[in-house]
């Protein structure tokens, strides 16, 4: 039995925001406070929690925070609209639009519509574009969070194969780049997703395992190879005993004990997906001072 480590994100963010207080007082003091403007369409529980707690620590951090809530009927127009208006106010780095929108709502059309200078999500085609031909300038703050941890716990990529499930744009895609880049990564990467047939064939190879499927508790021991690290990016709402809980995509009590390190659900990559939203944000004040 290996003494499986749990990589804290709560950790490793703390590490990254003692990092961030210098950067805030210097652009302070050239009378700049970076600002987020959040936009939050409709009363999805589990969205509004995480942009609360995004705009939280914005707060807490001392920098500027607008969040803008809509109602589920909202046109795209008004929400186009909105953009336009945040995109031509200076006071404002970065524009956030949580994801998912209600269906009615062309998801794409509103990711265009931010500017991509100001795109801390980094989830515009020039940013997305810019991070695949490797040069990232904005890159989306989960997958960066994950990288940030690895480093942080010395979890060396390079040589390795790592094993990404889950080909989203928020995710899946942006992390099997990152980890492929020279400059950061090194790695040998895999990129499964929900056609992969014989999934296990490669998670069983894979030295870093990137969980980003969105099923509850799907990953067990039975998936990986002893040693290996698990990235879980899984955040599932699920029954259990009467109670309503919270669970990765990895089966976390299965794996302990077979892998060698593992990110908790909560208080894995959650924390650090908020902390790389304000370093994304710093990224862009201090942009503007470059040009
Ligand atoms: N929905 C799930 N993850 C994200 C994220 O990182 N940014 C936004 N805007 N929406 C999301």
């Amino acid at each position: 039995m290996l003494d499986t480590k749990i990589l804290s994100g709560i950790e490793a963010s703390h590490a990254l925001y003692d990092s961030l207080h210098d950067r805030i007082h210097t652009l302070k003091e050239k009378g700049i406070t970076p600002g987020l403007a959040a936009i939050l369409v409709g009363e999805d529980p589990a969205s509004q929690i995480y942009v609360r707690n995004k705009t939280k620590r914005f707060d807490a951090l001392g920098l500027k925070s607008d969040l803008y809530r809509l109602e589920d009927s909202v046109s795209q127009k008004e929400l186009l609209d909105l953009i336009a208006k945040i995109n031509a106010d200076d006071s404002f780095h970065g524009i956030l639009v949580q994801l998912p929108l209600p269906k009615h709502i062309d998801s794409d059309k509103v990711i265009h519509a931010i500017d991509p200078k100001k795109d801390v999500d980094g989830f515009h085609p020039e940013n997305a574009g810019l991070l695949s031909i490797g040069r990232p300038r904005f890159v989306p703050c989960t997958p960066k969070g994950i990288m940030f941890m690895l480093k942080h716990f010395d979890v060396d990529l390079n040589g390795k194969h790592v094993v990404v499930v889950g080909r989203s744009n928020i995710v899946g895609r942006p992390v099997s780049v990152l980890s492929s880049l020279k400059s950061l990564g090194n790695a040998t990467v895999t990129l499964c997703h929900s056609g992969t047939s014989d999934l296990k064939h490669f998670t069983q190879q894979a030295d870093v395992v990137v969980a980003a499927m969105g099923s509850p508790e799907f990953l067990d021991a039975s998936f990986i190879k002893e040693g290996a690290c698990l990235v879980d990016v899984g955040i599932n709402r699920i029954e259990r005993d009467g109670k309503s809980v919270i669970v990765g995509d990895v089966n976390q009590p299965s794996v302990t004990g077979k892998a060698s390190s593992l990110t908790p659900v909560p208080r894995g990559v959650g924390p650090m997906t908020i902390a790389m939203l304000v370093e994304n944000t710093i990224v862009s004040a201090e942009l503007l001072l470059l040009n």
